[in-house]
């Protein structure tokens, strides 16, 4: 299959992995508010075998682990994710790692009470085969779960920055080989894999100003990166953070953007 720029920079610096990296555990803190609901609800507490497919560091299948007895199995097609998530997940006896593709999930059918996948299908070649492929390896009656996919098309920002939005709402994302509209394809993708299925919106809270500069402080690098790669000058960056950053100061600036979930369940042939 043909490999894209699958959201980690290919042919990457080890400066560029750690921002990745560090970025990822950002993601991963700021979302457990809306992802462990949902993996109390598709019933991972009283599973006996989870796979989390395109798990990068693992630190989003660290709070999945926490959450259950069951053996946890984690992939990422990226051998040096994969290293990093056995760090990441070292005291953990019920984990195991391998790397391996998500098109090609080496697992037999209908072996996983769960599969589950965060912020991999937007990264996907062929996101459809990659939800029919998690569809295979789940039982009859088993559970297939994309946690929180994100649609930049829905996001609502004030006030405007219109050099640098059409960025942050999907330029960036295409440019680096992901779909920024994947959230609203959820459903599609979800009921053509022939599951039973249910989609919802994670993130029903506004973050407040205090939040919303927090991250953006933590992740300033990566973002600046993204913005020099887009073009913009040094002037023309510096100007917009000293606006952002006012308006966050001044507690006026609403930032939004809708994770999608979806929840498909392998229904039984016999009903
Ligand atoms: C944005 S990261 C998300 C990582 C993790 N799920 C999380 O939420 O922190 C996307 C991950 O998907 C992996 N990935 C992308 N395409 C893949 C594929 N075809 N098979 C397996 N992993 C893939 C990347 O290597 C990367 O680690």
């Amino acid at each position: 299959m043909s490999r894209r720029y699958l959201g980690l920079p290919r042919g990457r610096s080890e400066e560029e992995l750690d921002l990745f990296i560090k970025k990822l555990e950002l993601q991963a803190k700021e979302t457990a508010e809306e992802r462990i609901p949902l993996y109390l609800k598709v019933g991972v507490k009283d599973a006996d075998l989870i796979l989390d497919v395109g798990c990068g560091s693992g630190m989003v299948t660290r709070d999945i682990a926490n959450l259950t007895k069951g053996e946890v199995f984690a992939m990422d097609e990226s051998k040096e994710m994969i290293k990093v998530a056995k760090k990441v997940l070292k005291e953990f006896d019920n984990v195991h790692l391998a790397v391996g593709d998500a098109h090609n999930i080496p697992f037999k059918d209908n072996t996983f009470d769960i599969t589950t996948c965060n912020l991999l299908l937007m990264w996907s070649v062929d996101p459809q085969r990659v939800v029919n492929e998690m569809k295979r390896v789940t039982r009859e009656g088993g559970i297939v779960l994309a946690s929180l996919e994100p649609d930049f098309g829905g996001k609502v920002h004030w006030p405007e920055n219109p050099k640098v939005d059409r960025i942050f709402a999907g330029e960036a994302i295409r440019r680096r080989g992901g779909d920024p509209h994947i959230g609203r394809k959820l459903r599609a993708l979800f009921v053509r894999a022939g599951l039973e299925t249910e989609v919802g919106i994670g993130n029903t809270r506004i973050w407040t100003c205090e939040e919303d500069k927090a991250y953006y402080l933590h992740a300033r690098d990566y973002y600046i990166k993204v913005l020099r790669e887009a073009g913009l000058s040094h002037e023309e960056i510096d100007q917009w953070e000293y606006e952002y950053l006012k308006s966050l100061d001044d507690g006026i600036q609403l930032n939004f953007f809708p994770q999608f979930y979806a929840i498909g369940k392998k229904v039984k042939k016999d009903g």
